[in-house]
């Protein structure tokens, strides 16, 4: 399968740490994670290490995201969509209604389409104050942090429309 590279960056955890207080507040008993672009797995990976229930899929694996959904139980969307189709991966996540979190460029907010979803549907954003070093498939993590990214998140009832949040790139992986 073809997938675009800008399409195949992976997350490192500490990329995924600023949503871990806001899932786990999200609901009792914690959310159930579906992580649907899930690649080489690293955010179920980190999640399952903190203690949530998380279910991996993947096109690479069969499972399109546009016409795929578990059939186990799940409250919450995790992931890093792939990047050339995310104003559609929003759309979607609306359409499932379940709680969600994207990490996606930071440009997504000036994208007239994306807009109008976030007003209609509801979106709280989590600004990270670092770019992310995403491990790209041919040079891992050096020097690949090329734009700044935020977490898109719906349902998560943060009860803020912008958090500031810091992450820690000390022993990047
Ligand atoms: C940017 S990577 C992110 C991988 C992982 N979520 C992470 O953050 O470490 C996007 C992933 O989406 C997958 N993908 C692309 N189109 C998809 C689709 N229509 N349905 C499901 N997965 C898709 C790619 O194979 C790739 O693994």
């Amino acid at each position: 399968m073809n997938i675009p590279e800008r399409d195949r960056c992976q997350t490192p955890p500490y990329g995924v740490a600023p949503i871990l207080e806001h899932l786990e507040r999200a609901q009792f008993p914690r959310v159930k994670i579906w992580e649907p672009a899930m690649g080489e797995g690293n955010i179920i990976n980190y999640l399952g290490e903190n203690g949530f229930d998380c279910a991996g899929t993947d096109i690479l694996t069969g499972a399109d995201f546009f016409t795929f959904e578990p059939e186990l139980p799940y409250d919450c969307i995790v992931t890093n969509p792939p990047f050339s189709v995310k104003y559609k991966w929003i759309e979607r996540c609306c359409e499932l209604e379940k709680k969600w979190a994207l990490l996606m460029p930071l440009e997504t907010l000036g994208a007239a389409k994306a807009q109008r979803l976030f007003q209609k549907f509801g979106m709280e954003l989590i600004l990270l104050d670092k770019r992310v070093n995403f491990i790209m498939p041919n040079n891992g993590n050096k020097g690949t942090a090329q734009f700044p990214v935020a977490w898109f998140t719906h349902g998560l009832n943060i009860g803020r429309e912008i958090t500031y949040a810091t992450i820690d790139r000390k022993g990047e992986r």
